[in-house]
């Protein structure tokens, strides 16, 4: 291993972080602030401070950080530029909720930048953003339902909590709308429609005999929450064509992959422009912000308030300083920041791959500044019930080795590089993981 980073190496155990968490959940539910966070392996951590590729928890361990906070932090932690431009911003004030001068560049950008852009909404969340875009989507074609793919995450709002990860007996043929959790209306699940992704066929089929009745095909271009699996050949672009034959809205659920495939997120990427796209996570770098974006035909009954949008925290100023700040950073120089991303992501992708030769059921995939690594008997992952042949125990044991070597994974698989990692950090997550795999029973 890199003799420089090898002080990483030594774990100072969890104990103080399984002490606090212990008293948290005396106050906090679960002791988390997302679901999510309830994942992480051995238990939900607490973390003291955090810089570039690095974190450091309060046991006082230096990890080396392929989780990027579920995403966001695209430029790695606490960028410098990043925190004097919010810093700069909030000294004129936090949140005028009224209209500044950062706001409409930022909406300019974007409709720059973003090929499905002629008009934008700025929000916080991407769940929001999805609940948004589906009530546009309703309005504008005058139709009930939507179609959504079994494994995609649009958000955890009632809505769109269907068939996020259902249990493999619950995706048969035909696949029906599975609650994700308590508590939603059961009548939503009649508006929501699902089908396994990358099989045009079903969805040819389907809106043979229901199209009239869908307004909307919200997809997540890459399926990054289960899998990381790209779409296959001429998917996207028969979405494309079959929802400007039925006369129905496409929108693309850019969270994850806007802003890290490229400035032009998987639409710029994959050369398909949906009707409506959302973004957040990478766009705004750590702070709280997400974009409505599309086709002036529809985003203008927004603007018309047919359809009603709104937020009191919206376009606030630290927000907008950031998301500006993430374009003008990642833009710059002929977009540099993207192609050492991209360079850095796909060593340490393809890095991973190689080590199959000591455990052959290692899979990785995914197109690059995101990608997929996991234990399965099959070879390559092209829909949600290929995941669930992932050897989830495993993967969990491969995260706790990893940790163990200071390197902080998230347990379901996917990864991520920011702008912040070096060559270095990929040498040396590339030799903890042989290590781990070689101490990991076969
Ligand atoms: C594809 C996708 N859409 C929507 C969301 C929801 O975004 P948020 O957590 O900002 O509400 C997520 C969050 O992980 C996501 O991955």
């Amino acid at each position: 291993m890199d003799t420089q980073q090898s002080h990483m190496r030594r774990s100072h155990g969890f104990t103080k972080s399984a002490a606090l968490l212990d008293r948290s959940r005396q106050s906090l539910a679960g002791g988390v602030s997302s679901q999510f966070r309830a994942m992480t392996a051995p238990h939900p951590m607490f973390y003291s401070h955090a810089k570039g590729s690095r974190i450091w928890d309060v046991d006082g361990n230096e990890l080396l950080d392929f989780t990027l906070s579920q995403g966001p932090c695209i430029l790695g932690h606490s960028h410098p530029e990043l925190l004097d431009r919010v810093t700069a911003a909030l000294q004129r004030g936090q949140l005028f909720a009224g209209q500044h001068m950062e706001e409409m560049e930022l909406s300019e950008a974007l409709c720059r930048i973003l090929p499905c852009a002629e008009l934008v909404r700025l929000s916080l969340s991407g769940s929001e953003a999805s609940h948004a875009l589906l009530r546009l989507a309703r309005h504008v074609t005058g139709r009930p339902k939507y179609l959504k793919f079994v494994g995609h995450y649009h958000g955890w709002f009632d809505n769109v909590s269907f068939s996020v990860s259902p249990p493999r007996a619950q995706t048969n043929e035909p696949p029906r709308p599975v609650p994700w959790g308590g508590g939603i209306p059961a009548a939503l699940a009649e508006e929501v429609m699902v089908l396994p992704w990358n099989d045009l066929a079903a969805v040819e089929a389907t809106l043979a005999s229901n199209a009239h009745e869908i307004a909307a095909i919200i997809t997540e271009p890459v399926m990054c929450n289960q899998g990381c699996i790209e779409p296959a050949p001429g998917f996207l672009e028969g979405l494309r064509s079959l929802c400007d034959r039925y006369g129905i809205i496409l929108i693309f659920d850019e969270i994850i992959t806007g802003f890290r495939l490229g400035l032009g997120g998987a639409q710029g990427h994959y050369g398909v422009t949906p009707d409506l796209a959302l973004f957040g996570k990478a766009m705004g770098a750590g702070f709280p912000i997400s974009a409505l974006t599309g086709k002036r035909a529809f985003m203008e009954a927004f603007s018309r308030a047919e359809v009603y949008h709104a937020g009191t925290l919206n376009g606030n100023n630290v927000s907008v300083a950031a998301s500006l700040a993430v374009i003008d950073i990642l833009g710059r120089d002929d977009a540099a920041g993207y192609r050492h991303i991209w360079r850095l992501s796909t060593r340490l992708r393809d890095g991973l791959a190689a080590l199959s030769d000591i455990r052959p059921d290692l899979r990785v995939q995914g197109p690059g500044p995101m990608f997929h690594v996991g234990f399965s008997p099959r070879v390559r992952a092209t829909t949600y019930d290929h995941v669930l042949d992932y050897d989830k125990d495993s993967y969990r044991r491969f995260c706790l080795g990893m940790l163990s070597r200071g390197v902080r994974l998230i347990e379901r698989g996917l990864w991520y590089v920011s702008l912040a990692h070096e060559d270095a950090d990929i040498d040396y997550a590339l030799a903890a993981a042989q290590e781990t795999l070689q101490e990991m029973p076969q």
